[in-house]
């Protein structure tokens, strides 16, 4: 079958050696790079914004994948884009325009990918499907590494991909959280092409060789 990639989530990298954290990211073979956005208020923790992500795109040319767990999401679409981000993935959660805001990701020219944590159901999204590049499912409730993942998010990522083929789309379906050797090939069999992993990478011993068991898994 068709492999999924593994992009590695900096949130459980240590901020203070950034440099060489990225490193890791790239030496282990990744080409994604997860960057998560909070503000403390769609999430209580806060993580970086703007800076944080131009700082890392002068560091590398990892895809950067940019995971906006904040409200008023509109209001960093520009912003992230002259910062350097190659996909933008907002909550539709915190959005009553999502539609709106999907739109002017577009128009930014980088991919567009809309989230929803595991309370929400797909049909929120279905209007939305042929609009988008990338759907991010949540697996744990956002806002920390190294939960664990909730089984029932798994079923929203088949019918996701039942979606696709038999509406004969063609966006990417990626998944967050709690993903690790033991749940990789359940995510897998439901059809995800993309991989988020924080803690299973940046807290391994060897993260090359988690990278490459994680995907060949
Ligand atoms: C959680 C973040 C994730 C997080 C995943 O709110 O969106 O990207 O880094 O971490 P793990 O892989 O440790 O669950
Ligand atoms: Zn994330």
């Amino acid at each position: 079958g068709k492999k999924s990639i593994c992009a590695p989530s900096i949130l459980s990298a240590d901020f203070t050696k950034i440099d060489r954290e990225i490193k890791k990211a790239e030496t282990a073979g990744a080409i994604w790079l997860h960057l998560d956005v909070m503000d403390g208020q769609f999430v209580p923790e806060i993580t970086f914004g703007t800076k944080m992500v131009n700082d890392i795109r002068k560091k590398t040319e990892l895809f950067l994948d940019v995971h906006l767990m904040v409200n008023n999401p509109e209001n960093l679409v520009v912003p992230m884009v002259r910062a350097g981000a190659d996909a933008i993935t907002f909550h539709v959660e915190a959005v009553v325009h999502a539609h709106r805001i999907v739109q002017s990701i577009k128009n930014e020219n980088v991919l567009c990918g809309i989230s929803i944590v595991p309370s929400t159901p797909v049909s929120l999204i279905t209007e939305l499907l042929s609009e988008v590049d990338l759907i991010l499912i949540m697996s744990v409730n956002p806002g920390y590494g190294g939960q664990k993942l909730i089984p029932s998010t798994v079923e929203k990522i088949r019918q996701l991909d039942h979606f696709r083929r038999e509406h004969n789309l063609n966006y990417k379906i990626s998944v967050d959280g709690g993903v690790n050797r033991n749940t990789v090939s359940l995510v897998k069999k439901a059809g995800v092409d993309v991989f988020v992993a924080g803690s299973a990478f940046f807290n391994s011993e060897d993260p090359a060789e988690e990278l490459k068991v994680l995907e060949t898994i």
